[in-house]
């Protein structure tokens, strides 16, 4: 298969245990957000190789030295609600981030999601953004955040999720080719549902303790 540079699957032995536990039907609420809060730091630290720095001076205890600082402003944006699982942990990594809100859920019969809720710093486009939702399933949630981004004037979105099938990444290649996927894995297939199998159900009753 030649490599997708828009494609990124992250793997690591952390992330592939973690996975295994997060999918575990019997692993408790609390137990699945700190794994993903380790998993998301760890997928963060690999979206963000690539992230703009400027030149910063500063003085160490002995002399001058010129260093350097993120160029910014850089904003985080959980779709939610299961994007806030993976969205703090990116906020630990990158302190000085801001973090922007996207309300969506997916219509259960449709499978078109349907948007309830924005509110974005309003320089949102003046730097990158980090797009974050655990699932990538038909992908209609990720391509509607990275449209509403791009009606707000964001020129450098990257999209990062927990699991993502092959009709999500597909989807949202053809959708917006200009936004690099990040995962830590893909999945073999939606079901008639629209749900990722093998998947980890769904992730925000997870996240949240609720079963809908
Ligand atoms: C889930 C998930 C994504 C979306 C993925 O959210 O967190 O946002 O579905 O599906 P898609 O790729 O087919 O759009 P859900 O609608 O369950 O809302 P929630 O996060 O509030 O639980």
């Amino acid at each position: 298969m030649p490599h997708d540079p828009d494609l990124i699957l992250i793997e690591h032995p952390v992330i592939s245990h973690l996975l295994t536990v997060a999918r575990d039907r019997k692993t408790s609420s609390s137990r699945f957000r700190a794994v993903l809060e380790t998993i998301g730091e760890l997928l963060a630290y690999e979206a963000t190789r690539d992230l703009r720095l400027k030149t910063r001076d500063v003085q160490t205890p002995l002399e001058p030295f010129r260093g350097q600082a993120l160029a910014g402003p850089i904003t985080i944006v959980p779709i939610l609600r299961a994007g806030l699982g993976l969205a703090t942990p990116m906020l630990s990594l990158i302190p000085t981030a801001r973090m922007g809100h996207i309300g969506m859920f997916r219509n259960e019969d449709s499978l078109q999601p349907e948007h309830y809720y924005e509110k974005l710093p309003p320089d949102v486009g003046a730097g990158p953004a980090i797009l974050v939702d655990p699932m990538l399933a038909t992908g209609g949630s990720a391509m509607a955040g990275a449209s509403l981004l791009k009606q707000r004037g964001c020129r450098d979105i990257r999209f990062i999720c927990l699991l993502a099938a092959p009709e999500g990444i597909d989807a949202m290649q053809r959708a917006h080719p200009d936004v690099p996927i990040y995962t830590a894995a893909i999945d073999r297939q939606l079901n008639d549902y629209g749900f990722i199998c093998p998947g980890l159900g769904d992730a925000g009753d997870r996240i949240f303790g609720t079963t809908d």
